[in-house]
């Protein structure tokens, strides 16, 4: 077995300062459309293919619904002068496609623009600054029956998408964040079928992939020539892959989930094109199939910021029945280290180590955490809610991204995932990420003593 060295326990609280971090840090929160807005269809929102993918039985634990979700469609003002309240400056939210295009493409929603005008102006108004992300997972229903990401299509439909926001909000809006996690979307939705629009296989994925590649680098040059003064950026996930023991086949398994967990978007992002791993027949038909060498030069693009993502490190082993990737994951709790409600494995040295990596790559001009967080099963009593383990969770990540910065990393802040408890895509909302509780039944919100950690973190 590799050993991981954790770092458990450390008594952080006092080595924690904000000063420490920089005065010009940016501390923020983030949260998604299809998992807070609700209002799946007031004021003349198109259908998304969450909404679809919820409908089929046993996609979503609990059979839970994005429908409503916690609503800050009609709380959004309630919410914003939380996270004010709370010491943050940056509200990192996404716009849901369907809501300004119902179709996709074509007509405009006056009042799907007008929502996400107000959600600005009040950020402006409470000193926020407000960070757009294009793509949070929603696609347009309508858009999906055309094949969504597989389509050749995407890309036009994805320009038409950045330009309506762009013209529509870039007088006000100068960050902009173009894909969250496109490996996400691409795998959980069109390769294992775990999320919208559950499409399994290869033969979604490969073109998905290509289709993302493009939208990422294109909607950079878009928001690039339409908004002035723009800072943009694209935010991955990434996760340290480790083998689970130093055999080869292991290590090569490892390798591969590498390959695809940390590698796919940022190489071409880079100008490097498609990564490649000698033996790894997955990418030979990826190539083989988009023709990817064709494509290096339009899938680069210049980002001012890389934002990163980082839930879990993952143990992985060499497993010969799973077709074309032969490689299995092999639980935290399996293995017995500490991880969250998630089942994810709680590592923040790994998180560092991910810290510097992505800044080794060079060309990275700036890294900025865009999510960061956990999941904890939060009980609320008398009125309050003691999330130790959280306060723990973000005590850790923080040092971890202190000793990065210290290195040399140019990180230039860090937005918590997420603000309110929300719909966590399919495990509805059973998990709860948020510094906030939420009460689905009421909406009643309920600040977490992370939150109030936060507050006087960074407040002192
Ligand atoms: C990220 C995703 C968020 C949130 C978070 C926690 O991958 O961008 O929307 O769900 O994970 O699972």
């Amino acid at each position: 077995m590799v050993k991981i060295e954790l770092c458990q326990n450390l008594p952080l609280q006092h080595l924690l300062n904000k000063e420490a971090f920089g005065p010009n840090f940016h501390w923020g929160v983030a949260i998604a459309a299809a998992q807070n807005e609700g209002a799946w269809n007031t004021d003349g929102r198109g259908p998304s293919i969450w909404d679809q993918f919820a409908r089929r039985q046993g996609k979503i634990k609990g059979s839970a619904k994005p429908f409503e979700s916690v609503d800050f469609y009609h709380r959004y003002k309630d919410d914003l002068l939380l996270v004010k309240a709370l010491g943050f400056s940056v509200f990192r939210f996404s716009v849901s496609w369907s809501r300004i295009l119902p179709e996709g493409i074509g007509r405009v929603n006056k009042d799907g623009i007008a929502f996400y005008n107000r959600v600005i102006d009040e950020c402006l108004h409470l000193g926020l600054i407000p960070y757009v992300t294009l793509y949070h997972w929603d696609l347009p229903q309508a858009l999906q029956q055309d094949g969504g990401w597989a389509s050749h299509q995407m890309l036009k439909w994805f320009t038409r998408f950045t330009q309506v926001c762009t013209d529509a909000f870039g007088d006000r809006v100068k960050h902009w964040i173009i894909l969250n996690e496109p490996m996400g979307f691409t795998s959980l939705g069109y390769m294992l079928g775990k999320h919208a629009p559950g499409k399994t296989g290869l033969q979604q994925f490969f073109p998905a992939v290509h289709n993302a590649l493009l939208c990422q680098a294109e909607g950079g040059r878009l928001v690039r020539a339409s908004v002035s003064g723009a800072k943009i950026g694209t935010s991955f996930s990434c996760s340290e892959v480790v083998p689970y023991t130093n055999r080869e086949e292991d290590v090569q398994a490892a390798k591969r989930i590498d390959l695809l967990l940390n590698r796919l978007f940022i190489e071409p992002l880079l100008g490097r094109g498609y990564p490649q791993e000698p033996g790894f027949t997955l990418m030979d038909k990826m190539h083989i199939h988009n023709k990817a060498w064709k494509y290096t030069e339009r899938m680069q693009f210049n980002m001012d910021f890389i934002g990163l993502q980082n839930y879990f490190a993952t143990t992985i082993r060499y497993n010969p029945i799973i077709p074309y990737i032969q490689a299995s994951e092999v639980k935290a709790a399996v293995r017995k280290v500490p991880h969250t409600a998630m089942g994810w494995e709680i590592n923040p040295d790994s998180f560092y180590r991910m810290l510097r990596r992505f800044w080794r790559y060079g060309g990275v001009k700036e890294i900025m955490v865009t999510e960061s967080g956990a999941a904890f099963p939060d009980q609320l009593q008398a009125g309050r809610i003691a999330d130790q383990d959280r306060i723990h969770y973000f005590q850790q990540y923080l040092h971890a991204l202190l000793r990065a910065k210290k290195d040399g990393v140019n990180i230039s802040g860090y937005l918590v995932w997420t603000l309110t408890d929300n719909f966590e895509w399919s495990e509805g909302y059973k998990a709860r990420f948020g510094l906030v509780h939420v009460d689905v039944k009421t909406q009643l919100r309920t600040i977490k003593d992370s939150g109030y950690w936060f507050r006087d973190f960074l407040q002192a």
